[in-house]
């Protein structure tokens, strides 16, 4: 709206200087009569407008005080008659009204129509000078001069009679003269009939014709002459005219100019350096404004680092509150999708794609530059078992993070039995959550090991499996925990830790810690839950077996007995050993002592069927904290045997 003001405001600038050019282009006027307002265009030398209609050249006074007076009235602005580097000359046209009235008869002395080079009266103009020259300048090449006399007093031997029209250059002595007498034209007269004279000039021929009044213009005069010859380029247009001894009253009661144009070559630079500004000037205007809507949020601190970051098509979005306002319905109760680690879910549509919102509770203190930091990170993360970051979102301490759309929710609401519902029939089988722990264990494998930078997950559990529409499992919220509650750790030192209870490894909660290898003993904990269809129960060292998913599963181990462990409502034929191997596996991950735990790789090996599963101690290992380190290196990835768990001593946990 800005832009466009102010190139309209160029526009009319352009349109004005190009008519004030114009303007001053050509020489056009036209007074039918003269009103006081009228001054402010003319040049009043010894002469004034009487009774709001007409020009006295010289002094309207009484009788003796009228006598030798020379005037001269000017238009203000100059009229360019030639050009020198153009070689040519104007052409104009001029129509005057004149009154001479004698007072008293015979009157005297005359006036003029003049061109010349400055708007000034020569002293001394009077009498019989017309107020064209002097006496000192009389036939001077310096006078300037080009007039039209109308004669009316023969006050010298050249004179050729008291009515006559004559043409004078620089000199009072005319180049031609003729009476008018001849045409029955008297130019003094005393029955207020205005005498209109006409001059014309067409750039090499000047014509003279005058009527009464009542007739046609007669032409009564024509020569050839070359007004560049005799006057400047720019020359002021005017009437003069004087008395004598006697004296008469010299009015102008019309005066009419029309001046052809030439143009100045200032001008025409004008003319191509205006356009050619404005059009610059429209052109920076227009980049402002477009660079105005463009510009990113101006609370950033280093807006031209997240562009690059954002530059790459993979990379989230940064979004604006408003955007996701709308996606959600203003977040809209019924668009929740669920109530998790941080936050709360919506589900929301966001350029026609379904998308879950998660709306991050306000309390948290990160700060902005951090979190996009780790956000950004994070996106640049891609794996087709880890849910894509589409976008994030940080406006008025408003932390929100977009993701792709899961229809299937999350894996707790599939795994467990329902009591209420009553559901007998489990909704994944055997094969399909097989596939799940898979997939689960490929996208840890891809934050431990594939990816630049070694991402801890934090929080495996199976509300944070989400499930594709052919119920492929995504890992969800992974990297962000230490980001979300750091702030809150620095307050309450280690007692909150990151994580869920019944996922957590003993460890933690002596260090507060999160590392690979507790991530791993929450991956245990998962493949113990989608293989039972139990809830992981409480995790502590002192719970009963049927309250700790490990310790129940550990007993069931110690009696041979572990396939019990299998859902009950997995009703299809499996395959025993590849279940076997899989709890087995399950168990070991879930090792007390960090350091026989697993790695996903060795995971992975596992669930393929490449390795057979680490052999686990039949009866669960004591939590013994520091863990001691395996002897061997190797030993790290392929323990056999509880008898390396032996050296354990000391401080024992809880
Ligand atoms: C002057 O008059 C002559 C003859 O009447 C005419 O041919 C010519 O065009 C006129 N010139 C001007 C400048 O009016």
């Amino acid at each position: 709206r800005m832009c466009l003001s102010q190139v309209v405001w160029s526009l009319l600038l352009a349109v004005l200087l190009g008519g004030a050019l114009t303007q001053v282009g050509c020489l056009d006027f036209n007074f039918s009569t003269f009103k006081n307002e009228d001054m402010g265009e003319l040049t009043l030398r010894n002469s004034a407008i009487r009774d709001k209609k007409a020009i006295q050249v010289t002094p309207d006074l009484a009788q003796d005080s009228m006598k030798n007076h020379a005037g001269r009235v000017f238009y203000k602005k100059p009229f360019r008659l030639w050009s020198k580097r153009k070689n040519i000359t104007a052409s104009f046209i001029t129509t005057i009204g004149l009154r001479i009235t004698p007072s008293p008869s015979p009157g005297g002395e005359g006036m003029a129509f003049i061109l010349a080079a400055d708007d000034t009266l020569p002293e001394n103009s009077e009498g019989q000078w017309l107020g064209i020259v002097n006496a000192s300048n009389n036939g001077s090449p310096q006078a300037k001069i080009v007039a039209v006399e109308f004669d009316t007093r023969k006050s010298y031997q050249e004179d050729m009679d008291d009515n006559h029209v004559g043409l004078d250059v620089n000199s009072i002595y005319s180049i031609k003269q003729v009476s008018l007498t001849d045409y029955g034209i008297n130019l003094t007269r005393n029955d207020k009939v205005t005498i209109m004279v006409r001059i014309q000039y067409d750039g090499k021929e000047m014509n003279v014709s005058a009527n009464t009044g009542e007739t046609e213009y007669v032409p009564v005069m024509s020569l050839n002459l070359v007004l560049s010859s005799h006057l400047p380029e720019k020359v002021f247009v005017g009437i003069s005219a004087s008395t004598g001894n006697e004296t008469q009253l010299h009015c102008v009661r019309s005066w009419e100019f029309h001046g052809s144009k030439i143009a100045d070559e200032e001008m025409l630079w004008v003319w191509i350096t205006v356009p050619a500004v404005l059009i610059v000037f429209s052109m920076i205007v227009f980049y402002l404004y477009w660079q105005r809507r463009h510009r990113v949020q101006p609370e950033d601190a280093y807006p031209r680092i997240e562009d690059q970051i954002q530059g790459s098509s993979m990379a989230p979005q940064k979004l604006k509150l408003k955007e996701l306002r709308k996606a959600t319905r203003n977040f809209n109760p019924k668009n929740k999708l669920g109530k998790g680690g941080f936050g709360t879910v919506y589900k929301g549509f966001l350029a026609n794609k379904e998308v879950a919102v998660k709306r991050v509770s306000k309390d948290s203190s990160q700060g902005k530059q951090e979190f996009i930091a780790e956000v950004t990170t994070i996106g640049s993360l891609h794996h087709k078992n880890l849910v894509r970051l589409i976008g994030w979102c940080y406006e008025r301490r408003e932390l929100l993070l977009v993701y792709e759309f899961m229809p299937n929710c999350s894996l707790d609401k599939f795994i467990y039995g329902n009591e209420e519902l009553g559901m007998e029939e489990p909704t994944l089988g055997r094969e399909r959550r097989h596939t799940i722990i898979y997939g689960v264990a490929q996208a840890l494998d891809y934050l431990h090991n594939g990816c630049e930078k070694r991402v801890l997950h934090r929080d495996i559990k199976a509300s944070n499996i989400m499930l594709d529409s052919e119920f492929n499992a995504k890992l969800g919220d992974f990297g962000l925990a230490r980001t979300l509650q750091q702030s809150e750790n620095t307050h309450h030192t280690t007692k909150v830790i990151a994580g869920t209870p019944g996922y957590m490894a003993p460890e933690t909660f002596l260090t507060g810690r999160a590392t690979v290898e507790t991530d791993v003993y929450a991956f245990g904990v998962l493949v113990l839950e989608v293989v039972s269809g139990r809830k992981p129960g409480n995790q502590n060292e002192q719970s009963d077996n049927n309250n700790n998913i490990v310790h129940w599963l550990w007993d069931l181990h110690r009696q041979e007995r572990i396939l019990d462990a299998i859902d009950s409502r997995l009703t299809e034929e499996f395959d025993e050993e590849g279940m076997l191997s899989m709890l087995v596996l399950a168990l070991a991950c879930c090792h007390p002592n960090p350091h026989q735990r697993p790695s996903m790789r060795t995971v992975l090996q596992v669930l393929t069927g490449e390795v057979p599963p680490p052999l686990v101690p039949t009866e669960r290992p004591a939590f013994v904290w520091p863990a001691m380190p395996p002897s061997f290196k190797e030993d790290a990835e392929n323990f056999s045997s509880g008898s390396q768990l032996s050296p354990f001593t000391e401080l024992t946990g809880r």
